[in-house]
């Protein structure tokens, strides 16, 4: 099982104070209620699958702190912090603290980085996006510092600025779904050599944040708005949680953004 031990922040500050992706827009502001609403319903259903989640409270002044995900990303006690776009920068100290305060080894990024955002692990192998939020360089670094097979994937435009927009893996053994249209040539070959079952997700849904989801390999936490990905994951016998994510997507995330993976194996 994978995404048995989360780390979430809460939606309490959650604001759009700057747009630094086109999901984003500061004359679009989220209501603050119905947020930590769909917030709390997020983790909610995760402990209702059986997941341990950690909280840590959000800051006031960094209003995207609710999308833990670009926190860092952690294997094996050791944590790569993200490298986010200024906007987002005075996060990065909030989950230095917390990730050294729970004995991670926490490892500076040298270079632009989106944290789990834009590195999704599949077994050994890490699915890893840059352009928009993470310097290519960092693929190398990734590989070295916690040990993956690097499958580089770069995405056609700026819907698509984090990796977890296009692709998701959904596990046991390994089911990815992903939306075609979103990756560039080199990387929809990538991925269709890689011998895993696919799942294809249409644009529309995938930009409806389909496929920011958080699957465990048996329950599947994603968006309610998006029913044909919904229904195929069920076909295949998963139990899927569809949950509310309107006022999370005006910050450009969905359920996925919301929690950063601890698992320990
Ligand atoms: N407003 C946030 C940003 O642009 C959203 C981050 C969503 N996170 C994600 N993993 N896709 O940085």
């Amino acid at each position: 099982m994978v995404n048995t031990h989360l780390l979430v922040s809460d939606a309490e500050h959650f604001r759009i104070d700057y747009e630094i992706n086109p999901y984003m827009s500061t004359a679009n502001q989220p209501d603050s209620g119905v947020a930590v609403a769909e917030h709390d319903a997020i983790v909610e259903a995760h402990r209702s699958a059986g997941r341990t989640v950690e909280r840590m409270s959000s800051a006031p002044g960094c209003p995207d702190m609710v999308f833990t995900a670009n926190a860092a990303l952690v294997r094996r006690g050791r944590a790569v912090l993200g490298r986010p776009p200024a906007a987002r920068a005075d996060e990065v100290e909030h989950y230095r603290r917390w990730l050294d305060r729970r004995g991670f080894e926490v490892i500076e990024a040298p270079y632009a980085f989106s944290g789990q955002g834009d590195a999704l692990p599949c077994g050994d192998i890490l699915l890893a996006g840059s352009g928009w939020r993470t310097d290519p360089r960092m693929h190398e670094f990734l590989r070295r510092s916690l040990g993956y097979d690097v499958v580089p994937l770069h995405t056609v435009d700026r819907r698509w600025y984090d990796l977890d927009l296009a692709v998701a893996v959904i596990g046991n053994p390994h089911t990815l779904a992903w939306c075609p249209e979103a990756l560039d040539r080199p990387s929809r070959d990538r991925i269709e050599n890689l011998g895993l079952d696919l799942i294809e997700v249409s644009r529309g849904e995938a930009e409806h944040f389909a496929l920011n989801l958080i699957s465990d390999g048996d329950t599947v936490t994603m968006t309610r708005s998006a029913p044909r990905l919904a229904a195929e994951l069920r076909s295949r016998g998963l139990h899927v949680v569809e949950l509310s994510t309107t006022e999370l997507a005006k910050g450009g995330g969905g359920v996925r953004c919301t929690a950063l993976t601890l698992d320990q194996r």
